[in-house]
């Protein structure tokens, strides 16, 4: 399968922003800037407070509704988590796993980050699943083999059927909100690193199938230069996904080749 063959994806991480209300004045004034989306994907990810109004403000739209996280166990006692069932029920379609903040503020691991992205696909949501190094990993030189820990940890119990559903998003920690992206040629040479790995693990065709997205300080005026690389499907924004009107020209830049 070649690189047009995979559909683009932008997915908008609001993290812990937006109030129900302003998550869908948000939505409502990205529905008047944007109009058809063409063929690609646009994933809007709240809090899960703005989940439901969201959703509701999203339908009949192309854009789709995820999750920034999710629990592992179907229901019981959990004070303060939320099930996969839950986000379904509440029209996700995506959930963000392993997302740099919850390895790295909330201690995940990558056995959790496992037990999540299996929880995820059982109940029929797709993962985008989240892997990058540290600073000290990059200095060290050491990219590579904390990408290759990460993913394959994460992918343990994923079969060849299923590795098509997963979104794969390749945010190096020191690139994320820090205004310094990293070079579009690295961000290549990352992503090609991790189609190679799933190739090993899953063969050509498969490998072919997956997209990956780039993120860590995008922006309107740099998606298009993550976009054109081979390996490239798409970006995971924060905050340039926080205001209509620039994240409205972010989505139309990438889709401008
Ligand atoms: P920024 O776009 O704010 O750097 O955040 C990136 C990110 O963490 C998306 O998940």
């Amino acid at each position: 399968m070649m690189k047009e063959m995979r559909k683009i994806i932008i997915g908008a991480n609001w993290k812990m922003n937006k109030t129900p209300q302003e998550g869908v004045e948000l939505v409502s004034e990205l529905k008047e800037q944007l109009g058809a989306l063409g063929d690609m994907e646009v994933v809007i990810c709240p809090p899960y407070p703005a989940l439901l109004p969201v959703g509701a403000e999203l339908s009949g739209t192309d854009m789709v509704l995820g999750a920034q996280n999710l629990y592992w166990e179907k229901e019981g006692a959990y004070t303060g988590e939320v099930s996969p069932g839950m986000l379904k029920a509440c029209g996700c379609e995506y959930v963000i796993i392993g997302h740099s903040e919850r390895r790295h503020v909330f201690g995940e691991t990558d056995d959790e980050v496992a037990k999540k992205v299996r929880a995820a696909l059982d109940e029929g949501l797709k993962p985008i699943l989240c892997v990058g190094e540290l600073l000290e990993e990059r200095e060290a030189g050491k990219t590579e083999a904390v990408v290759k820990r990460q993913l394959e940890a994460a992918l343990a119990e994923v079969s060849a059927e299923e590795v098509s559903e997963i979104v794969i998003a390749y945010e190096p920690v020191w690139a994320i909100g820090t205004g310094k992206a990293s070079t579009a040629d690295d961000a290549q040479r990352v992503a090609h690193f991790i189609r190679q790995l799933l190739a090993k693990g899953y063969g050509n065709e498969k490998a072919e199938a997956v997209r990956i997205q780039y993120g860590g300080s995008v922006k309107p005026d740099n998606v298009r230069a993550f976009l054109e690389q081979p390996d490239v499907d798409g970006a995971l924004v924060g905050g340039a996904s926080l205001k209509a009107a620039v994240f409205a020209e972010l989505v139309k830049n990438s889709r401008e080749g």
